[in-house]
């Protein structure tokens, strides 16, 4: 029978549409899947929305409709997006399927049965982001933040999962099983927070009921309170899992919710596998240890700049603005450039340099070369490899190692230092090309065998990329591989029976570009045109108000003419994202005025505009224009400018005081 493997995402929120952050947990876990499927194992792979909790309620409260047409609405955004990217989970899973709720239910009266839930009250301060309670280290944390506003304290009464009688059970689980969370340093991340002397300290009882809440799962018995939002949520791992695949192999998570699923998920799974004669003081039973999650993996974030990417900064990059380059270069990008475990920060061009250098060039180059030469010098036919000099005998030993060394990464769930092994050796391969000059072999009638060889290894090098990445870029891998010659689908290949010396079953197809080279330089321009702000589904980010200036006299404020203007043309200033320069009729004079809005406004709805100008601001040159006086508008220290306007009947040219 062949090797189980059952790999998880986290189940998204449904208050928003997916970023790149979603995008990228979905896609690692999607390579993951194929990559085993490639081994020959028998692969699960859920996925799924988690619709429960205050979030969504909020959400929905301020637009006006229940949390499930919110849901209703909003999750279609990931099923389609995830068709898109060619993601193959075997399962979605909603938090509000009827299925999920009976076990759910079911869950929660198994562990009553057993006290490990009791009911009792509880007081506390609530973190009203977070949706949990949090220590007293932790709100001193999130003061220091400036996050105090997103605590409040709250008394209710609460059922209580008896965290604390598992403690021990989990500090050998870390101990013993090492492989529980990946990568190491985010297990000693996990173990400080357990220790008695770490941040959490000993392990108290986690509430997990809420009075204040209605959108959720009714407790069984006692429907004033409902689940806890990550009660439920864990849970779908469990409710959705398919007959045969428990316990999950791989279970991807951000480390933002890496505790949850460290600490509490383990816990809770402890408390329900465990039977009448264990004893939780004593050691962890290995009957226990094999019903929990093989492994946490827990990536870092996409970062822009040094923040993290999330909605409620404002500072999303949506899938969508990528998958214009192709899927398979999305898949790759997040693959390649972003190391399971550590953060790092998106830039688009750095995107664009990236699939350009290692696509259009790199790969692209090489397969296009290589298929040509095949075609002009042996008519499509791969010859074999029989005379090796030192040089040939170099590339071959490379390419043999090549693909276990991939692998190897590959099984470790390290793609980025897989696919970093691999482009070395295709950038090894055009060194070679240089270096055996193939079409001098051509031209000379006693270098024909010498030819043949280095043909010959080109081919086999690309054969083994196209089967190497075919998880990461199936599309591309896909082509590659039937431009090679080879039948079949190359996601059906097995990477165990792979021969990297095989002969060539069939002649080559003629070349065919890989990857269209990016223009970055066009792009780069047509980017400076925002697409129009998505409708914001979002809550509101915590105001960033700078303190009020130093007083001063009337006269000083007098100085100042401030005037009513109207926009009269506004238009893009070439190669600056920020700039907008306006024509503004200011009722005696018409002036030419630069603005900094070019993030917030297009110019189109800026046309006819009324606005209210600094008149009397000495003109000053910016990006080789003067502009002479200065536009007024609103923001705090992050939000985008809001354009000051004067009331409608304001005519050009009044004076505002
Ligand atoms: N609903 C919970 C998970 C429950 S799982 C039982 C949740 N949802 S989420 O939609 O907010 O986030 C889902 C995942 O996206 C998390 O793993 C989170 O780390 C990841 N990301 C969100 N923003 C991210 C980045 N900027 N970068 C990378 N991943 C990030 O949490």
């Amino acid at each position: 029978m062949s090797q189980r493997f059952y790999i998880t995402t986290p189940i998204y929120y449904v208050n928003d549409k997916p970023h790149i952050g979603h995008t990228y947990t979905t896609v690692l876990a999607d390579v993951i899947a194929r990559h085993r499927r490639m081994l020959g194992q028998d692969v699960y792979f859920l996925t799924g929305t988690d619709e429960h909790g205050q979030k969504i309620e909020k959400t929905a409260a301020a637009r006006g409709m229940t949390p499930k047409a919110l849901a209703d609405e909003v999750m279609p955004n990931f099923q389609n997006l995830w068709q898109r990217m060619e993601i193959t989970h075997d399962y979605f899973v909603r938090t509000t399927d009827a299925a999920h709720k009976a076990v759910i239910q079911e869950r929660f009266r198994q562990l009553a049965a057993t006290s490990d839930i009791y009911k009792a009250t509880y007081k506390g301060l609530y973190s009203v982001s977070d949706e949990a309670y949090v220590t007293e280290t932790q709100a001193k944390e999130m003061q220091a933040q400036g996050l105090a506003h997103q605590l409040v304290e709250l008394e209710e009464e609460s059922y209580f999962f008896r965290l604390s009688s598992y403690e021990n059970w989990l500090i050998q689980l870390y101990e013993q099983y090492p492989e529980f969370v990946q990568p190491d340093f985010r297990l000693n991340e996990v173990k400080q927070f357990v220790s008695p002397g770490g941040e959490l300290g000993h392990l108290q009882d986690l509430s997990i009921s809420r009075t204040s809440i209605s959108w959720g799962i009714p407790v069984p018995g006692d429907d004033r309170h409902v689940v806890y939002v990550w009660f439920d949520a864990l849970l779908n791992y469990l409710s959705a899992c398919r007959e045969g695949f428990w316990p999950p192999t791989v279970q991807l998570v951000g480390k933002d919710i890496l505790r949850f699923h460290a600490i509490y998920w383990p816990a809770f799974l402890m408390a329900m596998f465990r039977e009448a004669g264990d004893d939780l003081a004593g050691p962890l039973p290995v009957r226990i240890r094999e019903q929990l999650p093989h492994t946490i993996l827990a990536h870092g974030w996409w970062l822009m700049g040094d923040d993290k990417m999330s909605k409620s900064k404002g500072n999303v990059v949506r899938p969508e603005e990528l998958l214009r380059f192709g899927n398979d270069a999305v898949r790759f990008f997040f693959m390649r450039e972003m190391q399971v475990g550590l953060d790092r920060s998106f830039s688009f061009e750095g995107f664009m340099d990236r699939l350009n250098a290692d696509l259009a060039n790199g790969l692209g180059n090489l397969a296009s070369r290589t298929l040509s030469m095949l075609q002009r010098y042996r008519a499509g036919v791969v010859p074999t490899a029989a005379v090796l000099d030192a040089l040939d005998q170099e590339v071959l030993e490379a390419g043999r190692t090549v693909v276990p060394a991939y692998l190897a990464k590959a099984e470790a769930n390290d793609f980025q230092g897989a696919l970093d092994l691999l482009w070395t050796y295709l950038r090894h391969l055009d060194g070679y090309i240089v270096k055996a000059e193939p079409w001098k072999l051509a031209k000379d009638p006693g270098s024909q065998d010498r030819l043949d060889t280095v043909l010959c290894q080109l081919y086999r090098a690309l054969r083994a990329t196209a089967i190497l990445v075919a998880p990461v870029m199936p599309g591309l891998a896909q082509q590659l591989w039937a431009g090679l010659g080879l039948a079949g689908q190359v996601a059906d290949q097995r990477f165990q029976t792979f021969q990297y010396e095989a002969p060539a079953p069939a002649p080559v197809q003629e070349p065919s570009p890989l990857f269209q080279r990016i223009d970055k330089e066009s792009i780069m321009q047509e980017d400076a045109i925002p697409a129009p702000a998505a409708p914001a589904v979002v809550d509101e980010a915590p105001l960033d108000l700078p303190p009020v200036k130093d007083l001063i006299e009337y006269d000083t404020f007098a100085l100042m003419d401030l005037r009513v203007g109207q926009v009269l043309t506004a238009e893009r200033v070439p190669k600056s994202k920020k700039l907008i320069k306006m024509t503004v009729d200011m009722g005696l004079e018409t002036r030419t005025i630069l603005g900094g809005i070019g993030t917030a406004y297009a110019p189109e709805e800026l046309v006819n505009r009324k606005v209210v100008v600094v008149a009397n601001l000495a003109p000053r040159p910016l990006m080789g224009t003067m502009s002479h006086g200065m536009l007024l508008a609103a923001s705090d220290n992050n939000s985008k400018p809001y354009l000051v306007s004067p009331p409608e009947d304001a005519k050009p040219g009044f004076v505002v005081r």
